[in-house]
């Protein structure tokens, strides 16, 4: 059915979809030799194939795909409206619980242990396993469950039983808890993917689009298991080439990928210049409020949605990074996103909008002007002008995916204003990877937030999944920036792939816990491979290292909190002052006596007055201010006491000294592995893992050199500093 069967396992390009053979099944079982589905919906028989193959791959044997029930048990595929066999399985109350792209999976009740023992599996008849969804979009998730459940006998909370293999006794309802969950691309034309760790892009390659389109559907695959359906497909940053992509030179090529994504209900999106109007169209100004402006995005638009009539709508970086924007014009960015917006409204189209917009040219002397303000700064005085097909996207933390940031306070902020959430998949400034870095924990720190908005309990979760300020509105959700290429497992690092995994696991259910989904992803992952039966201790030993990960990389870059410290422009290694006299507002102000930025009300930039109380009181004083963010609110002296009990510098001599340990740890530990995983796999992770225990020895020496040499103040356990 695709590339996945041909590649061999080991090279990690089936990822969490290899459905490998299971060994202690024989042949198909009874209840899935033939799967029934109703309809000629793409999506449906998509989720009809997925669900053969993955089961001739598991079991050996093909199940047959029929329009009407055979005497046997069987699976039925379908919608609520469409399939009748589907319908009468469930109550209307049962139907009414699903939500538009959420799916109900009902398994044959399991009969008692006694006839079981008896009569065998192969003796239950007259009965089904079914898979519903309001919509085929449903259906393809449900189908992607009961893969999940087989293959890793588990299902987020369910328990893997040995019985599931042959008979699934699953009764699950899911519904998504954001309506948007997407990925963003930052591939450009020429193949490159700014921030790409993982080779070229899929989707381009010298200036034209792929022909490779059997690795857009594999892709396409693994998005829709983990419920992605929507993508934006080009950089954020749209240079000379891809500003023509909303023009005949490239919309028949753009209607051929989203055609690919659309039989895994996933929408497309283009990254578009704002300055295209002059760049495409001729004009003298892209100024918004210019009737001659929106007329040509009026009929650009009608263009585009004639090549594409499903698509999801524009990504707009304006005003950013020396990006155009309606600044040029005295405009504020919802004159800008609402003309836009105008122009797709006819066609179901949305604006997604940065919220990524700060000055970039930056004094360095300057230590009034903030960049972690400017965000708040610039949207919050525009709440509630927008119109309702425009959303904005606001990365997770104010500066830009560090180890460690305090959350933006943008949200919760925002009231009537249609938000996403933006998180980084691709490790930019955690490790590119090459180091290990799985990123849920971080994520679901984000996402448990409480930011007292409305009172206790306004967490961020509830923010942008809608639930707290709009309930009925569709236009919210999470969205990350990939972190996939051409490699061909994907992401470089394969265990990185736990972070693409975990990101859309997480979309859907952000209630699910980092070990969930980690212990997900081992068992889908490394179950059923080499010499290994995915045994107890690989499994958990695997889990650990993703688990511990994020603290370990965090633990040897830069301290509490107060980010950057690495090498300008590629961002990969450190250099503590690389970007301390820059114009990009990321300083660490280390002089001899203290460091960390003061961002208090009192005597600092104002940032920590943007959250609301009691976060904004927890910022401001360092007698309340979280250890781990300390230095991104305070400059303190070197001896000042952590609540952990150990002094600023010293602790930054254990975590640096501990977190270089620990990532050798992190090696020895996969080493220790060895005679579980298959050779290839092992051998493609170790090189990865023993980079990393030597750079954070780099890391540990610099920074730990750094500020002693700062500072003057010697390590009290006297290890070697520099
Ligand atoms: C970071 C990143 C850039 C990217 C930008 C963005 O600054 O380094 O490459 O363009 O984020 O999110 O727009």
């Amino acid at each position: 059915m695709s590339k996945l069967m041909d590649m061999p396992k080991e090279s990690g390009y089936a990822a969490w979809l290899h459905y490998s053979r299971n060994s202690k099944v024989e042949k198909l079982p009874a209840w899935c030799r033939v799967i029934v589905v109703h309809g000629t919906d793409e999506v449906l028989q998509s989720a009809a194939s997925e669900l053969q193959h993955g089961l001739t791959s598991m079991f050996g044997q093909q199940p047959k795909i029929s329009a009407v029930p055979v005497n046997t048990p069987f699976i039925a595929l379908g919608t609520f409206p469409e399939h009748p066999l589907v319908a009468e399985r469930f109550s209307a109350k049962e139907q009414a619980e699903v939500s538009a792209e959420g799916y109900r999976i009902r398994g044959i009740e399991m009969p008692d242990p006694a006839y079981s023992a008896s009569h065998g599996n192969d003796d239950i008849k007259g009965q089904y396993v079914t898979i519903a969804g309001q919509t085929s979009k449903g259906v393809l998730y449900g189908v992607f469950h009961l893969l999940r459940y087989l293959q890793g006998g588990l299902d987020g909370k369910l328990k893997p039983t040995t019985e599931s293999v042959h008979v699934p006794i699953l009764d699950q309802l899911s519904n998504p808890a954001n309506s948007i969950r997407m990925i963003n691309h930052w591939d450009n034309m020429d193949g490159s993917i700014e921030r790409g760790y993982a080779g070229g892009s899929i989707f381009y390659d010298n200036n034209a689009f792929t022909t490779n389109m059997e690795r857009l559907r594999d892709y396409a695959r693994l998005l829709a298991s983990v419920g992605i359906q929507a993508l934006s497909i080009n950089n954020v940053n749209v240079h000379q080439v891809e500003t023509e992509l909303i023009t005949d030179k490239f919309l028949p090529d753009v209607a051929k990928v989203a055609a690919v994504f659309r039989a895994y209900g996933i929408q497309i999106y283009l990254s578009i210049n704002y300055a295209s109007p002059i760049q495409l169209g001729g004009l003298t100004t892209a100024d918004p409020l210019e009737p001659a402006v929106a007329e040509w995005w009026q009929t650009k638009a009608q263009e585009v949605y004639a090549a594409v009539p499903d698509l999801g709508g524009f990504v707009v970086k304006a005003d950013s990074e020396n990006r155009p924007g309606p600044f040029s014009y005295g405009r504020h960015h919802a004159d800008g996103a609402n003309m836009l917006a105008d122009a797709l409204q006819p066609y179901g189209g949305r604006v997604i909008w940065r919220c990524f917009v700060y000055n970039c040219k930056q004094d360095w002397r300057d230590r009034k002007t903030d960049r972690a303000r400017a965000a708040f700064d610039h949207f919050k005085p525009l709440d509630g002008l927008f119109r309702e097909n425009v959303i904005l996207q606001i990365k997770n933390g104010p500066m830009d995916f560090q180890v460690r940031e305090p959350v933006s306070p943008l949200f919760g902020a925002l009231e009537s204003t249609q938000i996403l959430l933006e998180f980084q998949i691709a490790q930019e400034y955690t490790g590119q990877q090459k180091h290990l870095c799985y990123l849920v924990p971080q994520w679901k720190e984000v996402l448990d937030f409480d930011t007292y908005a409305q009172g206790k309990g306004s967490t961020i979760k509830r923010i942008v999944s809608g639930a707290l300020h709009s309930p009925k509105h569709t236009n919210y959700g999470i969205v990350a920036v990939s972190n996939i290429g051409a490699d061909t497992n994907w992401t470089g690092h394969l265990l990185a792939q736990s972070n693409l995994y975990g990101y859309g696991r997480l979309a859907w259910d952000p209630d699910l816990s980092a070990d969930e989904i980690a212990d997900e992803w081992v068992r889908l992952t490394f179950g059923r491979q080499g010499n290994s039966d995915g045994g107890t201790d690989l499994i958990s030993t695997l889990k650990q290292m993703l688990l511990d990960s994020w603290n370990v990389y965090e633990s040897y870059t830069a301290p509490l909190g107060v980010g950057w410290m690495v090498s300008p422009d590629h961002h990969y290694g450190p250099d503590v002052d690389g970007y301390e006299y820059s114009m990009w507002g990321t300083y660490h102000f280390a002089d001899c006596w203290g460091i960390g930025v003061d961002r208090t009300t009192a005597t600092g930039t104002g940032y920590a007055g943007q959250y609301f109380s009691p976060n904004t009181d927890i910022y401001e004083s360092t007698d309340t201010c979280p250890d781990e963010l300390l230095l991104f609110f305070h400059h303190v002296p070197y001896t000042h006491l952590l609540h952990s009990g150990q002094t600023v510098i010293q602790h930054i001599y254990d975590t640096h000294f501990e977190g270089a340990e620990r990532a050798a740890h992190l090696r020895d530990t996969w080493v220790s592995l060895r005679g579980q995983l298959n050779a290839a796999m092992y051998e493609q992770v170790l090189e990865r893992l023993e980079h990393q225990a030597e750079h954070a020895k780099e890391w540990r020496d610099r920074i730990n050199t750094y500020f002693y040499r700062k500072s003057g103040i010697a390590d009290q356990k006297d290890r070697p500093i520099y």
